[in-house]
Order: structure tokens, then sequence, then C-alpha cells
């Protein structure tokens, strides 16, 4: 057997105090640090373990069971899981009857290693999901230490492993609604891009569609309970591809497919990669209204030089090309990327590069980060992490600077405008929750080309649909006021 799953049971003395939690207070609280793809997760697993008789709490302090869903993508995000379990620690001085959980893509990172730290009762990988709750029914039954991840994580999976992942995914998806009307479904696990900065193909495994005909099930259980917006999720969601004897379905079918489900209105999918990218799904998207005119397409760098060292695939004409393509088949459409500074030996040069690509291709938005080294990587292990962090955060902050600019300047086109959002609740920013002279509070939604807006409304509004004319526009945020 290639890829085995350890379930490694290691026996500590038994202390007393384990007696002490009993199947009545069996409450838990779940903490997310990772992106979609890992809250996807932390809902499913959310409605496992209540479907399994344990009790959700928004409170830690209240919970018996604590699982942290953690992320690897950058150092940053595993010192904020490590820093969180420091405090754990602290807490089980107090209360050692607290079982912590460590998942997600940190914990099949590190595995042992994070087993070891005083504070961890359970590591367990995004593949062992579904025997999430039977390994905590455990360690409360039997006080073990237990470490429950892929060996060989690049070796594809059983087939018996991966219908116990769908099916997993398909029974507990209807608690997956972290966002009132709105659901995440995965079209696609794991990753081959291989680009040489990022981990997410070793801690996620190989790419792996899921079969169009499960999804559509899927997506029609979600319409029933009231779901209007399906996001379909992959890490490379343009290259979703399965194969049914002769017949053959790319991303461009599945949306088609979706899009006959009624009561499902708006579809996205996230993320693109840039290479390889079918023009069907651009016409696909121009044809069908239901499907959203957004595309989240990192560009990740301007510069060959840097791209070729990513092993992205394209150089930035070509990334450029492909987005004129996409703007001249969908004239609506919104574009958003994400991009790395300060990878190793970008120059200034290299960097300007880049922000002359932002300036022609005029995002919608992008996120930028500063290049982190993932032990295990190719670039961490070939390349030096030679640029200085003080450069690092001047280049982030200078390529922001350039979006921004952009966005206030597109985003005016807006003002008067009425837009459709669909609504997702109260707005919890602190600034931006002040209720009308009718006492509706602010309210969070978003356009089909996923365009925040804030508005006035009544709470009933999230999950629902509403019009909105435009008043002002930000950068970041667009605000109005809703046409009843
Ligand atoms: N699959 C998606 C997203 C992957 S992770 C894609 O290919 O676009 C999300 C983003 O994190 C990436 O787009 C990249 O910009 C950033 N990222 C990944 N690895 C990183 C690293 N080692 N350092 C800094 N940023 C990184
Ligand atoms: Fe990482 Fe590249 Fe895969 Fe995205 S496409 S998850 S950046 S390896
Ligand atoms: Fe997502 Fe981070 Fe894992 S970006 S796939 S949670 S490494």
């Amino acid at each position: 057997m290639d890829r085995r799953v350890f379930f490694r049971f290691l026996e500590f003395s038994i202390p007393l105090w384990y007696d002490s939690v009993s199947m009545n207070t069996r409450k838990f609280h779940v903490k997310n640090f990772g992106c979609q793809m890992n809250k996807l997760d932390s809902a499913l697993v959310v409605s496992a373990l209540r479907q399994s008789g344990f009790i959700p709490t928004e409170h830690a302090s209240e919970a018996d069971i604590v699982l942290i869903n953690t992320c690897s993508v950058r150092r940053h995000a595993e010192d904020r899981v490590l820093s969180h379990l420091g405090h754990l620690k602290h807490i089980k001085e107090n209360r050692p009857e607290l079982v912590v959980a460590v998942i997600g893509c940190m914990a099949q990172r590190l595995g042992s290693d994070l087993l070891s730290h005083e504070a961890v009762d359970l590591v367990a990988g995004p593949a062992q999901l579904p025997d999430i709750p039977r390994l905590i029914e455990e360690i409360l039954e039997r006080r073990t230490k237990t470490l429950a991840v892929t060996d060989k994580i690049r070796t594809a999976a059983e087939p018996g492993q991966l219908h116990a992942l769908d099916q997993f995914e398909y029974a507990y998806d209807s608690d997956a609604n972290h966002i009132p009307g709105q659901a995440f479904v995965r079209a696609m696990r794991g990753c081959n891009q291989f680009c040489t900065y990022c981990i997410v193909p070793y801690v996620r495994g190989p790419e792996e569609s899921r079969s169009p005909h499960v999804l559509v099930e899927q997506a029609k259980k979600l319409a029933d309970q009231g779901v209007r917006q399906i996001t379909l999720l992959g890490q490379t969601i343009n290259s979703y591809s399965y194969r049914n004897g002769d017949r053959h379905y790319g991303l461009a079918d599945l949306l088609e497919m979706t899009a006959r489900i009624d009561g499902i209105e708006w579809i996205r999918f996230i993320t693109s990669h840039p290479g390889r990218f079918d023009e069907a799904i651009l016409h696909a998207m121009a044809d069908i209204d239901k499907i959203c005119p957004y595309l989240h397409i990192p560009a990740q760098s301007g510069s060959d030089r840097i791209l070729k060292a990513m092993h992205r695939g394209y150089t930035a004409r070509q990334y450029l090309d492909l987005l004129a393509q996409a703007r001249q088949i969908v004239p609506e459409i919104a574009i958003a990327g994400d991009f790395i500074v300060g990878f190793p030996g970008e120059t200034e040069d290299d960097f300007e590069a880049t922000v002359g690509l932002v300036r022609e291709a005029r995002y919608k938005n992008c996120f930028v980060f500063k290049y982190s080294p993932r032990p295990g990587t190719r670039a961490d292990s070939k390349m030096a992490d030679t640029i200085p962090e003080a450069v690092k955060k001047e280049r982030n902050l200078g390529l922001l600077e350039v979006q921004n600019e952009i966005s206030e300047t597109d985003n005016q086109r807006f003002v008067e405008q009425e837009v459709k959002v669909l609504v997702e609740g109260l707005s919890k920013k602190p600034h931006l929750n002040q209720a009308d002279e009718g006492g509706k509070p602010q309210l969070i939604g978003r356009t089909a080309t996923d365009f925040i807006v804030v508005f006035n409304g009544p709470e009933s509004l999230a999950g629902q649909f509403a019009k909105v004319r435009i008043e002002k526009a930000g950068a970041l945020t667009l605000f109005g006021t809703r046409i009843e």
C-alpha cells in the first residue's frame, strides 16, 4: 500500500481529569487560520461533529474541544498558530481536560512535530477530515495523543479514500453555509502546478477533480436548502478535468451543468491559473447570466525572469493578452490578482516590471504577499531568500498603492449607477456599522463582479438579492442606498 494513513496512538498515563468530560458537556470550538479551502473544511468538520452529538460554541473559553484549522502558505500563518498553541498550553495548565486538535495544512506538513507540542492532543491532515469525530471520541475515551496524517502525500489517493472524502463532502455540505444563501463547493482537490515557492502541493496532494454529477447533485441539495450562490473551489480551477468513459468534462461544462439548477442564481469559481486557460470558460461566462463575470487569476510577478524562476509557465505578455481576451469576450468582467514581492533575486527592474503589469492589468483589486520561504519547496532549497524584509515591505506597500489609485479611479464609474448585490449580512467593520434614521443597520453585499457594497437595510435581507444606487466609491468599497 503506497499511501497510508497513520493512526498512532501514543498511550500516556491516564489522568483522572479526563473522566470529568461527560457526554453532555462536549462543546467544541473551531478556529480557522486558512484560505477558502480551509474555511470549507472547517464548516464540514463543524457539521460532522454536530451530527455526532457535539455542540458548537462561539466561545473558546467554554469549549471542551478546540480545533485549530491551519495554513502553511506563509511562515506568518504558521507563527500565528504556534502562538495560539502557546496560549492554549497556558489554559491547559488550569484546564487539563481541554482537548486540542490541530487540523489542516500545517498539521499535514509538521505531523509528529506538532503532536509533540504540550498542548496538542490530535494532529489531523486535510484528507483525514472524515475521521475527526471518531478520533475525538477516542481521545476523550482513551486519553491518547493521536496522529492522523497522510504518508507519501504526493502519491495518488486510493479510490476508497477519495470516495470516503466525496461522501463526507456530500453528506455534510448542508451546514457549510458560512454566509446565508451562499456555499462553497469543492470541485478539485490538491494541485499539480508546483510553483517553486508554494507549499500547497505538499500539503494537499495531487490534483483530483470530483465527478460533475456528484457536484451537480450537491449543488441541487444546496439550492433546495436556500443557497443562491455557489462558489466552486480549486487551486487551479480552470484545469478542472473529469473523464467518464469517452466523455470529458472541463470547467465550462461543469459551469453549464451547475447553471441549469433551479434556485442557483450566481456561480463563481476560484482560483484560476493563467496557464492553459480554456476560452470556452469565457464564452460560458459571456453566454450564461448565472455565471458571475469575475476572475481571480493571480499573475504573481510581471517579470519574465521571475515568472520562470517561479515555474509559472507563462510570460507577462501572455498573461496580459489573456486578460485582454477575457475583456473582449466578457466586457463587464472584473479581474483580481495576487502578487508575491521579494522573491529570491527580485531586482528593482523586476519589481518595476510588476508595477508595469499592475498598471496595464487594471485589476478590480489585488492581494500582495511578501515572499516567505517554505521548507521543502524548490525555491527554498535552491534559492536564498536574499531580499531584505524592509525591501519586501516597501515593495508590498508600493504595489498596493499603485493598485489603490487604479481602483479608486475606476470605481467612480459606479457612482449614480444601480447595482444588484447578494447581501451577506451586517457590516462588521466598526466604522461601517451605523444605523440610519429608521434604525436600519449597515449591511454588506457583493455584486456579481465581486465589488463590496455597503448600504443600510434590514438584517433580514441577508442571503437575498437587493438593488442599491451607488453614491460614493472608495478603492475597496462602494456605498449606496437600497432601492426598495
Ligand atoms: N492556488 C492559488 C492560490 C494559492 S495560495 C493560485 O495558484 O493562485 C494564495 C496565494 O498565496 C498565492 O496566489 C500566492 O500569491 C501566495 N503565496 C503562495 N506561496 C507563497 C509564499 N511562499 N510566500 C508568499 N506568498 C505566497
Ligand atoms: Fe501553489 Fe501554484 Fe498550485 Fe497555486 S498553482 S496552489 S500557487 S503550486
Ligand atoms: Fe489554503 Fe493555506 Fe492550505 S492557502 S490550501 S490553507 S496552505
